[in-house]
């Protein structure tokens, strides 16, 4: 795993965009998994930037979410999709038809789930992701085996009380469904993005502690080529 500390949170927007850019560039087909959350929303932003400037294009690539909430309003603010949608998807230039998404709210999520392995198909080219306070990678909690497809997961009561933060009521959602470690340890490029005071424990963990399933985003260290991206903060322990 490649730790990459950055001078300040502005310096991680750049140094996370910088890169995306690159890869864009490098492989305008990009097939990318993306996360929602708090963390990567100022890369959003400045990814919406750099596609109004022309620095960057994501016509031709294809964006697949991460995860997906069970049981909130098809629009409700907190669910994943919608704030990819509000961060992300509005201000790019990717054909709506080329942004997969997980329905939470169909009647068989077991056939959504084969549905989106089978999209996920050859695998993904980069895949960007967040980190629970509890070492989680979307909805692969602790615990996670390394071979789980896409599937329902019952969310830790970690997570359920983190997800306040997204939402505007307190009818907290206590399932999901993700995408699983198969796919995220098969994806051929892998960034943790971590930010804040809040993240510098378990980045501690992951960095220095066990590789254990019992944590996660431990796991991402036997990954090939994957990046920890830092800002001050989040790497105040290490
Ligand atoms: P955050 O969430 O980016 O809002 O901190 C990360 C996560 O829980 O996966």
């Amino acid at each position: 795993m490649n730790v990459l500390r950055f001078d300040s949170e502005t310096a991680w927007v750049n140094g996370v965009t910088t890169f995306w850019r690159d890869r864009l560039r490098t492989n305008p087909r990009l097939r990318i998994c993306l996360p929602s959350g708090h963390t990567p929303n100022p890369v959003f932003t400045a990814m919406g930037q750099a596609v109004a400037n022309g620095q960057a294009s994501f016509r031709e690539a294809e964006i697949l979410a991460l995860d997906e909430f069970g049981g909130l309003a098809p629009d409700d603010s907190g669910r994943c999709a919608n704030m990819l949608r509000r961060y992300l998807m509005d201000h790019i230039d990717l054909p709506k038809e080329r942004f997969r998404t997980i329905d939470t709210d169909a009647s068989d999520l077991e056939k959504v789930c084969r549905d989106y392995d089978a999209a996920i198909g050859a695998g993904f080219d980069l895949t960007l992701l967040g980190i629970g306070l509890n070492g989680h990678l979307g909805l692969n909690e602790p615990g996670s085996s390394i071979d789980s497809a896409t599937r329902r997961v019952e969310l830790h009561q970690a997570t359920i009380t983190a997800s306040a933060k997204y939402l505007t009521h307190a009818n907290l959602p206590t399932w999901g469904v993700g995408v699983g470690l198969k796919h995220l340890l098969g994806s051929k490029e892998v960034w943790l993005l971590a930010t804040g005071p809040a993240k510098a424990e378990i980045i501690q963990c992951i960095v220095k502690g066990p590789i254990t399933a019992e944590v996660p985003a431990s796991l991402m260290r036997n990954h090939p080529n994957c990046s920890l991206f830092l800002d001050p903060k989040a790497a105040a322990l290490i």
